[in-house]
């Protein structure tokens, strides 16, 4: 594939305190004026959370667990990146949300502070989904790795510090799960765990369905379940990301669809490492209680 040479590393710039890709922060005024409609479905997470994953069960959801219906376009196009802004021919997520008829399923990294008011104002609803500290960190590291548009990660060692300071792309996870949590009960927010779907995805698919009030089979339940495993999604043109270019998304250094595990951090940290993080963890998160599991 032609490498396009207006994809590059952008640097991070900070939009109140947190660091955002340079596009995003130059247009940070028209993302937060964007009004969304009272029908509109937020899904947020903190990046390599499992935002793919719960976009495909939605839509799954919306459209019965009809397959083909949701081979239509692929993952970014059904389900639009709200704050994205990348160099064309890459369309914006505001954008590509003006083009489309509500109820929209809208993608966000951003935190909670960060999301547009309207959002809350007009009493949309919002999934959040969270994934366990350790192995979020090992997924972004792959993913800074073979994305070309964030900043390179430079060594796995300098990569962990980075992340424990907040300093990566959408800012510092510990802030973004908690910034969530804290605002679930007042906003009505389905706060649900990577871990949890990966455990009993029957279970969390259904609690999806029952927070959008929406109503599907037995059946349809199961095949949502099997459609969206990961080597289903691993295999799905329309869920793995293979149509954006490599000069984006270079795969052969690492897919998009990795590994899709519980515990894979494991294979990363070192005991040391291991260590430092968990002791750094406990002052970070001291002032809540969220259940993360790092094995299942
Ligand atoms: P790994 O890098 O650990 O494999 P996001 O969609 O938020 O960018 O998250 C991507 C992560 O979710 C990747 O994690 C990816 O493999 C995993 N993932 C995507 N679809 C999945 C599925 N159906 N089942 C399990 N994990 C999935």
């Amino acid at each position: 594939k032609k490498a396009d040479m207006s994809v590059s590393r952008f640097p991070l710039i900070p939009v109140r305190g947190i660091p955002l890709m340079s596009l995003i922060a130059k247009n940070w005024d028209s993302i937060w004026a964007f009004r969304p409609e009272p029908s509109d479905l937020l899904i947020a997470t903190y990046p390599k959370a499992g935002t793919t994953w719960t976009q495909e069960i939605v839509d799954l959801l919306f459209h019965n667990g009809d397959a083909e219906a949701c081979k239509r376009v692929p993952t970014h196009v059904r389900s639009p990146f709200l704050e994205i802004f990348c160099p064309p021919p890459i369309r914006s997520g505001l954008d590509q949300l003006k083009e489309m008829d509500p109820p929209r399923i809208i993608k966000t990294h951003l935190p909670f502070q960060l999301v547009p008011p309207g959002f809350w104002e007009n009493k949309c609803k919002a999934i959040y989904v969270a994934r366990n500290a350790k192995d979020n960190l090992v997924s972004y590291y792959h993913f800074d790795c073979m994305n070309m548009t964030q900043p390179d990660p430079g060594p796995w060692e300098g990569y962990i510090p980075k992340f424990m300071r907040g300093e990566l792309a959408w800012g510092s996870w510990y802030d973004h799960v908690k910034g969530y949590w804290m605002e679930r009960e007042k906003r009505n927010i389905l706060y649900l765990f990577y871990e949890d779907l990966k455990e009993n995805p029957r279970r969390e698919v259904e609690r999806i369905m029952r927070y959008l009030d929406l109503s599907v089979s037995d059946e349809v339940v199961s095949q949502i379940v099997e459609l969206t495993s990961f080597k289903n999604m691993k295999e799905n043109p329309m869920a793995n990301y293979s149509c954006i270019s490599a000069a984006v998304f270079d795969q052969s250094i690492s897919p998009f669809m990795r590994k899709g595990e519980v515990g894979d951090w494991r294979n990363h940290f070192t005991p040391e490492q291991s260590k430092m993080f968990d002791e750094d963890y406990v002052k970070q998160m001291k002032e809540v209680n969220i259940p993360f599991r790092t094995l299942i």
